[in-house]
């Protein structure tokens, strides 16, 4: 709402969503709730304003992607699955200020076929049908985000074709594929070295600036500046955080020195969003580089942000 949108242009998703943040989508009147347990109908059913509701379900389906990145499989914590979508109708049914709208599955990150989409989409649709049956005929399918850099979105929407029963709307939630190309990650290589006989490129950026490569292992193109002479060889390029994970993965460069500066591409989700303040390290700086000008737009941390709020216990002084 602060970005400029209406209550109506929102579904409100989320695992685990605290009933002081269900009152206020319901009093702001959402497009959907997208209901993710029993608990949040139960809240929202003793709320006075009529609401809108979504099922966010858990279809078990597998997808070709890491395993942090899967989110409608079996074994994963998201959504409802069908026994769940079933006590979910009768809780519905019983609560006259709510409406069932749709329904939800976000299946994962980094997606790159369209395969599991359409997999998600006639699953829905077979759903659908079902629930309409029941008494609750729906709007919209919604089948998340995930979509990775480059996803055909033509042959998606060819798949598609014919499969979304009439009446009903495909929604989309493309998170990462929208913002990850508008940002960087520059850091300065401190230390080249080798470590039994691994090369490593020590640089002043860790998994605290940009986690996805230590929680993940995501990958991201990388540019070397200067650009370098000589035959380009493997070069692990590592943080100085005190993590054997936190590493940003083993490039082919020809080989860097100490004061070189790494760009790592794409790092516009998920990355300063994910930063932290981890090993006592304050957080870097935002600049916007605007027609080839640059505009400061977050001050660096320093050390002083770092305890500022920290309070002492009264018992401890
Ligand atoms: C429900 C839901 N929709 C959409 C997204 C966006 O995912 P991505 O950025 O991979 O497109 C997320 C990401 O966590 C999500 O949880």
């Amino acid at each position: 709402m602060k970005a400029g949108f209406n209550p109506d242009q929102i579904l409100f998703t989320g695992t685990g969503k605290t009933q002081s943040e269900l009152k206020l989508a319901a009093e702001v009147g959402v497009h959907a709730i997208v209901v993710e347990d029993l608990r949040e109908l139960q809240v929202l059913a003793g709320l006075p304003w009529r609401t809108a509701v979504a099922l966010r379900v858990n279809l078990g389906l597998e997808t070709k992607t890491h395993p942090y990145l899967t989110t409608s499989a079996v074994g994963t914590k998201f959504g409802l699955d069908l026994d769940g979508v079933t006590a979910a109708l009768e809780q519905v049914r019983r609560a006259p200020r709510l409406s069932l709208i749709g329904l939800h599955t976000h299946l994962g990150s980094q997606l790159s076929q369209p395969t599991a989409y359409l997999s998600a989409v006639e699953n829905l649709a077979k759903l659908a049908g079902e629930l309409a049956t029941l008494g609750f005929p729906l709007r919209f399918l919604d089948v998340g985000g995930g979509f990775a850099l480059g996803f055909p979105f033509a042959r998606l929407a060819e798949g598609l074709r014919g499969k979304v029963p009439v009446g009903l709307e495909i929604y989309v939630e493309p998170g990462r594929y929208v913002v990850a190309e508008a940002g960087c990650l520059i850091t300065r290589v401190l230390s080249v070295k080798e470590v039994h006989g691994q090369r490593f490129a020590i640089v002043d950026a860790g998994m605290n600036d940009f986690l996805r490569p230590a929680l993940y292992g995501a990958h991201h193109p990388l540019l070397a500046f200067p650009c370098r002479e000589g035959e380009a060889m493997e070069c692990t390029v590592a943080s100085p955080v005190c993590e054997s994970s936190d590493v940003f993965g083993t490039y082919l460069l020809p080989p860097p020195e100490a004061g070189d500066i790494l760009v790592f591409m794409n790092t516009g989700a998920y990355g300063f969003s994910m930063a932290s303040t981890y090993n006592s390290r304050p957080r870097p700086a935002e600049v916007l580089v605007w027609h080839d000008r640059p505009f400061l737009m977050r001050e660096r941390e320093t050390l002083e942000d770092l305890v500022r709020g920290e309070v002492v216990p009264d018992c401890l002084n």
